[in-house]
Parts: C-alpha cells; structure tokens; sequence
C-alpha cells in the first residue's frame, strides 16, 4: 500500500502571527475528524518552521521546508542549510519547485546535490516534476519527466526513493487555476512510475507515494484524488485557508 499524502506549500505567505492561526485552525479540525489514511504535511517559510513545530507537538501533522542549499555550512549570505530546517523540526524538505527552478535558476545538477543533503540530514524530500505550457504544447512533456527523473535523482538507491516523494505540478497549472483533467494527471503518474521503474529498480516506481500539484482546490480534489496512480495534491493557494485545505484532506479521505 503506498502512503496517501496532503502537502501544503505555504510559498512566501503567513507572518508567524498569520501561521501560528492557520495551523491552530487546522489542528482542531484534524482533531474533529482525524486523517487516518492520508498523511498531512504543512511548509511554512522558514521563519514560522519553529513556532509551527511547537504548535504540531502531539499532533500527527508533519512539517516541511520549501528549500534548503546545496551545501552543508559555510558562507552563502542568506542561505539555510538542511540542519538547520531539520533543527527547527521539518520532517520534510520540497526541493526542484518550479518556482525555484525558474526565478532561482535551479537545474537538476543542483536540484541533485540538494536532494543528496537533505536525504543526508535524515530529512524526507518532495521533488517537483513537470513540463511548461510550451513543453506540453510540442509534445515534450514525456521527455522533460524522464530528464528531470533521470538526472536529478541520478545516483540514489532503490533504499534513498523510501524517502523521496514525487510530485508531479504540471507549471502550466501552478497558481494559474488550470488544472490537469484527472486523465491527463493520471497519465504522466502511471509514465513517472514506469520510467522510476525502468530507471532505479521495478519497486520503485510502483511504491513511490506521486502527489499532483496545479490549482488543486475542494471542488476539484476528489476527481484527481480518485485516480488510481494519483497519492495525494502539494496544495499551493488552497492550503492557504484552514477550511479548504482540511476539505482537501477529506477528499483524500475518501478516495
Ligand atoms: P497552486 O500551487 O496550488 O497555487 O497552483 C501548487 C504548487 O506550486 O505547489
């Protein structure tokens, strides 16, 4: 059985005051009706990573980083490192988001590197996948996805993917309310799960837990949740908002 998974990517939104609301809100609905299958992961910046951890303490929410460097320590002005993220309670790190890779300039080379600290630090990863509006458009989504699983994750072990989840945001569909149909995300999933397959050993792709990213939202969850190689969302805007978000997990609930 592979894990279900709700992920929330809070990007650059939420002062302490504002993330310290949101997940209060968010833990008395979980304790109202508990997620029992789907695993709930929120990342805050990181400067509400440590007031957010001590909110989650006894709660089953995990916590995530949107980012960490590629090197361990040193001089890099204004970079966070995987032990710090893991210091402050992030359980979870999301590395190659396409807003890293595009405003940041981050390649797989890079995108490689980091998923190697992070796995190094004993932090768990989501790594982004996906094809531009362009790429789709000249039929070259199925060959960005075999290069981005190819080159950044080049080198990891069938036993390196049991801490690695796959999400894959198609940037077409990021903050811009379109969505993949539920067919279109279950195809490039069951494609990922072959070339994980292909690439790193047969179990891998079959076990990997594939979230779907894109202007996920309440009123479309369920229709993508429901596809059999579709695990869980990363929700951008809709995890924003306490309600929503929990409306997403109880999609998951019951797909
Ligand atoms: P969105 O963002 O839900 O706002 O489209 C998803 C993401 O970028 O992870």
């Amino acid at each position: 059985m592979r894990k279900k998974m709700i992920a929330g990517n809070w990007k650059m939104h939420k002062t302490n005051a504002e993330a310290v609301r949101l997940v209060t809100q968010l833990r008395r609905m979980l304790e109202k009706k508990p997620a029992r299958k789907t695993e709930v992961v929120v990342c805050p910046p990181f400067t509400a990573l440590v007031p957010v951890a001590e909110l989650l303490k006894g709660s089953k929410i995990q916590l995530g980083a949107q980012n960490i460097f590629w090197e361990e320590e040193g001089a890099f002005t204004g970079e966070v490192s995987a032990r710090m993220v893991k210091s402050a309670g992030a359980k979870y790190v999301i590395i190659g988001h396409s807003e890293r890779r595009r405003y940041f300039k981050e390649d797989e080379n890079i995108i490689n590197k980091k998923i190697r600290l992070a796995l190094k630090n004993k932090l768990r990863v989501i790594h982004c996948v996906g094809e531009t509006l362009e790429e789709r458009e000249h039929n070259l989504t199925q060959d960005i996805i075999i290069n981005q699983l190819e080159w950044g994750l080049k080198g990891f072990t069938a036993d390196d993917f049991k801490r690695i989840v796959i999400a894959y945001e198609p940037v077409w569909a990021i903050g811009t309310g379109k969505t993949a149909t539920p067919e279109q995300a279950q195809e490039v999933h069951a494609f990922i799960r072959e070339i994980l397959n292909t690439l790193y050993g047969s179990q891998v792709g079959t076990r990997i837990t594939i979230l779907y990213g894109g202007s996920v939202k309440p009123e479309n969850a369920a229709g993508l949740l429901s596809q059999p190689d579709v695990d869980g969302a990363l929700v951008g805007g809709a995890c924003l908002n306490a309600r929503s978000f929990f409306q997403i997990i109880q999609a998951s609930e019951g797909a």
